[in-house]
């Protein structure tokens, strides 16, 4: 098994340290004059919510913002999220209990969560329908068929809505198509038999549909596209099946641009979204991770060592993969700024490099432990930081922390 490693990033430049706020700086600074090597991640609360509104407040009055946890679950980013969102989408029962701590059920209301997984376990469907979480997005007969019985044993009734892989979702861009065999949900030419069956099936009630089949999709007009194609799709599946349809769920997949790309046009998606129509009484929910908190981040990681090697510069981490996987597992070029730390010890000799390409790797015992390649650097020296922006999303969560044993990164709030 190997990691691929990330592209390489020549012939550009790290960022220079001006990108990062001042209060970012002022902090790691802090951390830096505290005696234990640097590796932490921070986050701004208040870009994470200026992000939550900023989508909010574009969208019809018809939709609803329900943030996916996975996409960073520290409770301080939750909390912060919280008065912002209509609620979260949640994957297992840990994100399930941050997010109804981060934003309780109004008296008499069900929680505001809805819940994906391509393979719910029994426990974790139990879990859901005892939560009394808005929506369950069912991903398979039989996970109908559990929810049907859990819910049965209780008492109660589930709402539930099926989870569709589409044929073919026809819009170009960013999007995948559909029409992929894939674990997640039911293929569009067997959703009309699983419907039927759901609606045979005591302790369901079938709200509507879940589809998410977008990624990092910077394109406002085709994510627009997107919306009114699930909406579309959901009536006239409804209306087939006398579905009284209340949820369309549209999944996540609003993009994020790094350097150079051009933003996600938010007023823009707003106002191709309000030309369309969904039913009346159908709420359409989104659910976006890493455009509500990819910025909010920035993962810091002391340089323990820099070394030359047949001609190349390496700047070795107090962390790396097992704290920041992102780069590697996305194939993607994470670019860096170095902040320069003055303190060193007397006497020590201090590494550095200088003017060319360094190649950041991290601490952990194999080759594939590189976060960034051959990205030209003005200076770095043993004991600067490493600090990598748009660090907010699938950051933490994402890494490998138990590989090594070294300690995990530490998580602050700015
Ligand atoms: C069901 C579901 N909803 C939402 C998301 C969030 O996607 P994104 O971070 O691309 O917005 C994911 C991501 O995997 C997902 O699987």
């Amino acid at each position: 098994m190997s990691i691929e490693l990330p592209p390489s990033a020549a012939p550009r430049s790290s960022y220079p340290q001006d990108v990062l706020p001042a209060a970012v700086r002022r902090r790691l600074l802090e951390l830096a004059g505290t005696g234990s090597p640097v590796a932490a991640y921070l986050y701004d609360g208040e870009i994470a919510a200026a992000r939550a509104r900023e989508l909010r407040e574009a969208l019809p009055e018809w939709a609803a913002v329900h943030y996916a946890v996975k996409a960073n679950s520290f409770p301080g980013i939750l909390a912060a999220l919280a008065p912002h969102v209509d609620g979260f989408e949640v994957a297992s029962l840990a994100e399930l209990a941050l997010a109804t701590a981060a934003k309780p059920a109004a008296p008499g209301a069900p929680a505001p969560v809805v819940a994906a997984g391509p393979a719910k376990s029994v426990p974790v469907l139990t879990g859901l329908v005892e939560a009394d979480v808005e929506v369950i997005n069912a991903e398979s007969p039989l996970e109908l068929h559990r929810v049907s019985r859990i819910a049965q044993e209780r008492g109660t009734t589930a709402r539930v809505a099926l989870r569709v892989n589409p044929a073919q979702i026809p819009v170009t861009g960013s999007l995948h198509m559909g029409g992929e065999p894939s674990q997640f949900g039911v293929p569009e030419p067997e959703a009309a038999e699983v419907v039927r069956s759901a609606q045979r099936l005591p302790g369901l009630d079938l709200v509507g549909f879940h589809i998410h089949a977008a990624s990092n999709n910077l394109d406002a007009e085709t994510h627009a596209t997107y919306l009114r194609w699930c909406v579309e799709w959901s009536a006239a599946t409804a209306a087939e099946h006398g579905i009284d349809l209340r949820h369309i769920d549209i999944g996540g997949g609003i993009g994020v641009n790094f350097e150079g790309e051009k933003p996600f046009d938010t007023a823009r998606f707003g106002e191709l979204a309000a030309a369309v129509t969904p039913p009346a009484g159908a709420r359409v929910v989104l659910e976006p991770g890493r455009f509500l908190v990819a910025d909010c981040g920035w993962y810091a990681a002391e340089v323990t060592d820099v070394k030359h090697s047949y001609g190349q510069a390496f700047a070795a981490l107090r962390g790396g993969i097992n704290h920041f996987q992102l780069p590697t597992s996305w194939d993607i070029v994470h670019n860096v700024a170095v902040l320069p730390v003055d303190a060193w010890p007397e006497g020590c000799p201090r590494p550095e490099a200088v003017d060319g390409p360094v190649t950041f790797v991290g601490e952990l015992c194999t080759p594939e432990d590189t976060l960034l390649r051959d990205v030209r650097v003005e200076r770095v020296r043993a004991g600067d930081l490493a600090v990598f922006p748009y660090a907010g999303s699938y950051g933490w969560e994402f890494a490998m922390h138990a590989f090594l044993g070294h300690p995990v990164a530490e998580r602050l709030m700015l």
